[in-house]
């Protein structure tokens, strides 16, 4: 893209009236994380390439709250990440914009920052940068429906609005506003990595308001410990996947084996017969609101989830050579259900944008009409 000496002025005008505008919004709602756990680093990384602004963050949000991001545009990444449900859906799987049938469950998104390894079954995708182009573009399954389309479309689609080329401008000035899927997944990411939950009971817990949970979540917690829950869903986010140092595939187990044509997990990429039904730990934040469960959303409840880890007969992980008691999966319920952290799924800063443009000058800019054809909450889907 081509851009003026003058047009590039306007843009950094433009870009410090907007962060104004949102450090004001953002910081009276930013997550509270004062005190920590002990030794953990509470401020989301972000990788020295695609540092965050907060007019970054907001563009962001925008984009994964617009259903323009999909081929018919109606569907948004929130149509499957729902903030209600900590960003995730209430079905087993979800079907992609055209009816292909989805294949795994929708994670939860809260933390996702600090993940080493993303997705169910793919070590390899280690950046939210990189992960966003699997739902935009990917074919197993489809999704948003942009694969195989003519290159750049979604770009033009947004550079053919009135707000998205100033947003650009205004985020990204050292590449003069660019819009291309390069900026877009960046965007969406720093969007993803402000997406901070610590502050649940259970961390309220952990900074000494020792009322803050039940004296049967506190004996979950001691069991988490006890039965080695906390070795895979390890740290403050609950996921192997978020311990600095752990290699992607150590994050990845075996809980049962594949029936045949089911899903075999890492054996997909890795074609090794050992790694037949390993799956990377999932994080644990705000799990009471994201049922169903595993993989493949088989387990209906959380109940059914921990028992899940239980039933192999020839388990090789000693770790899940235990048994669990019905009462001891009711004080690890409680547990779990004190890291739902009502902040994070009523935080305005995460919800639907408001209509309008936030950088435009001018009246007709601002409207309703002009800018938000396309955003949307998840929309009733199936
Ligand atoms: C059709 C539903 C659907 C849409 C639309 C969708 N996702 Fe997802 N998302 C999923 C599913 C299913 C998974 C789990 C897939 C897997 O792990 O193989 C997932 C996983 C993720 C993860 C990995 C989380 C983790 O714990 O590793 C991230 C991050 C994510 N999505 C971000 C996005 C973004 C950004 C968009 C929009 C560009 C988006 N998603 C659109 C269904 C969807
Ligand atoms: C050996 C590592 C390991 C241990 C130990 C372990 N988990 Fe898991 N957990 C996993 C993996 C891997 C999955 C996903 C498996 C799948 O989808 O097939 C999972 C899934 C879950 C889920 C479902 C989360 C979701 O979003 O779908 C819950 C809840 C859960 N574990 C709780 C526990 C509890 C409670 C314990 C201790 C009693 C425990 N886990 C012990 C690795 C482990």
């Amino acid at each position: 893209m081509r851009r003026s000496g003058n047009r590039a002025l306007f843009a950094t005008a433009l870009a410090s009236v907007a962060l104004t505008w949102l450090v004001a919004c953002v910081s009276s709602v930013a997550p509270q994380a004062s005190a920590p756990w002990p030794g953990a680093d509470l401020a989301p990384p972000h990788p020295s390439d695609n540092p965050p602004t907060p007019i970054k963050t907001e563009l962001g949000r925008r984009l994964f709250y617009d259903g323009d991001l999909s081929w018919d545009g109606t569907m948004s990444c929130a149509t499957c990440h729902e903030q209600k449900r900590g960003f995730t859906d209430p079905n087993k799987t979800r079907q992609g914009f055209d009816g292909t049938p989805g294949e795994r469950n929708i994670q939860t998104l809260a933390n996702v920052a600090w993940f080493r390894s993303l997705t169910w079954g793919g070590p390899h995708v280690d950046t939210l940068e990189h992960q966003a182009l699997i739902p935009i573009e990917g074919f197993v399954p489809v999704e948003m429906g942009f694969g195989g389309k003519p290159e750049g479309a979604l770009a033009q689609r947004l550079k053919d609005q009135a707000c998205y080329p100033q947003l650009f401008r205004a985020a990204f000035p050292e590449r003069q506003g660019e819009i291309s899927l390069d900026t877009i997944t960046m965007a969406l990411s720093v969007f993803q990595r402000s997406l901070v939950s610590l502050d649940s009971p259970y961390d309220r817990y952990q900074r000494g308001d020792l009322k803050a949970i039940s004296d049967q979540a506190k004996r979950g917690a001691a069991l988490f410990d006890s039965k080695q829950c906390a070795s895979c869903h390890a740290g403050p986010h609950f996921t192997d996947a978020a311990i600095p140092g752990r290699k992607p595939v150590e994050t990845f187990h075996r809980l049962a084996i594949p029936a045949d044509g089911k899903d075999a997990g890492l054996q997909r990429i890795t074609q090794k017969p050992e790694d037949a039904g390993k799956f990377r730990t999932p994080g644990l934040r705000n799990v009471a609101l994201s049922a169903p469960y595993m993989h493949d959303g088989e387990a209906a409840t959380l109940s059914d989830a921990i028992r899940h880890h239980f039933g192999l007969a020839d388990q090789a992980d000693e770790r899940l050579k235990q048994s669990v008691s019905d009462r001891e999966v009711g004080d690890l319920i409680a547990f779990l259900e004190a890291l739902t952290d009502q902040g994070f799924i009523t935080n305005p800063a995460f919800a639907l944008p408001n209509p309008g443009c936030p950088v435009a000058g001018d009246a007709a800019l601002a409207s309703e009409e002009a800018n938000s054809r396309r955003l949307r909450n998840s929309p009733a889907g199936p």
